[in-house]
């Protein structure tokens, strides 16, 4: 079906001034752990991991991520960003948004995004982005993505089934998974040159990009659940919500639960 991940075809389509460094895994635990540890040890900045399958793929919030062989996607890549600790969640964001142009430039298909890092197709998510470091004061950060491409979402579990999509299901064609690699890296070379002196950009690409602004939330935060209007993002990439009481609230971390295009009914 799908062709295999291969060095040389990556290679081939990315910008060369870009200085990725490439490493293709079959098995691997998790790329994030294992770019954890090359990170550790003294790897340099644009050191990419890319496995065909994980036996121990994490998502955020201690979630299982699923790599069926063959036929995902799943890379982590070893960042020494130059921006300063405050706009280091910008990475994330700014790596969703470059998986949305990257699918949509490789299959045409229109992706947005889900505060702060998911990547949705309608409703259902296609993609997946967690950044972790291991301390704070690490001074490196690792991005790892996972994109449903060439394996049907009905394959997956049960538990994540009905709110996943694959490009496969989305678009009905095979998707050139070395292609979409390469393009995940030349849009997330591109974004991440911003941050250090455009976040204006920044946001403006993450709201054109947005599932959900404009819509009404229920977000469950470190401190709660809170409800209200997705008002787009600040400087420091929190979530701006407009609550009930005409109150502006920014969000530094949670997740997005349910999203309403009307206000929800009164109880
Ligand atoms: C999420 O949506 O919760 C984030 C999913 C991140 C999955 C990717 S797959 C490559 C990398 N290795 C991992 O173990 N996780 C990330």
């Amino acid at each position: 079906m799908a062709d295999p991940l291969n060095l040389d075809a990556i290679r081939r389509e990315l910008s060369p001034a870009d200085g990725w460094s490439l490493r293709v895994f079959d098995l691997v635990d998790s790329t994030n752990t294992l770019a954890l540890g090359l990170a550790a040890d003294g790897a340099p900045h644009g050191v990419v991991c890319l496995a065909e399958s994980q036996h121990a793929g994490r998502g955020r919030g201690e979630r299982i991520w699923r790599t069926p062989h063959g036929s995902a996607l799943a890379m982590s890549i070893i960042l020494r960003p130059s921006i300063e600790r405050g706009r280091w969640p910008w990475i994330g964001l700014a790596a969703a948004v470059a998986v949305v142009d990257a699918i949509d430039e490789t299959t045409g298909a229109q992706a947005r995004v889900k505060w702060p890092n998911d990547v949705l197709i309608g409703e259902k998510k296609v993609a997946g982005i967690l950044v972790e470091s291991r301390s704070q004061a690490d001074s490196s950060a690792v991005v790892g993505i996972g994109i449903n491409v060439n394996n049907r979402s009905a394959a997956l579990p049960e538990d994540v089934r009905s709110s996943a999509v694959s490009l496969l299901d989305a678009t009905g064609r095979v998707t050139d998974r070395n292609r979409l690699a390469a393009g995940v890296l030349n849009m997330l070379a591109r974004r991440l040159a911003e941050l250090p002196h455009d976040i204006e950009t920044a946001a403006r690409r993450w709201n054109a990009a947005s599932a959900t602004r404009g819509r009404y939330l229920s977000i469950l935060t470190p401190g709660g659940s809170l409800d209200g209007i997705d008002q787009g993002l600040d400087a420091s990439g929190r979530l701006l919500i407009l609550g009930p009481d005409g109150g502006s609230r920014a969000i530094h971390s949670g997740d997005v639960l349910l999203c309403r295009t009307a206000p929800p009914p009164l109880l």
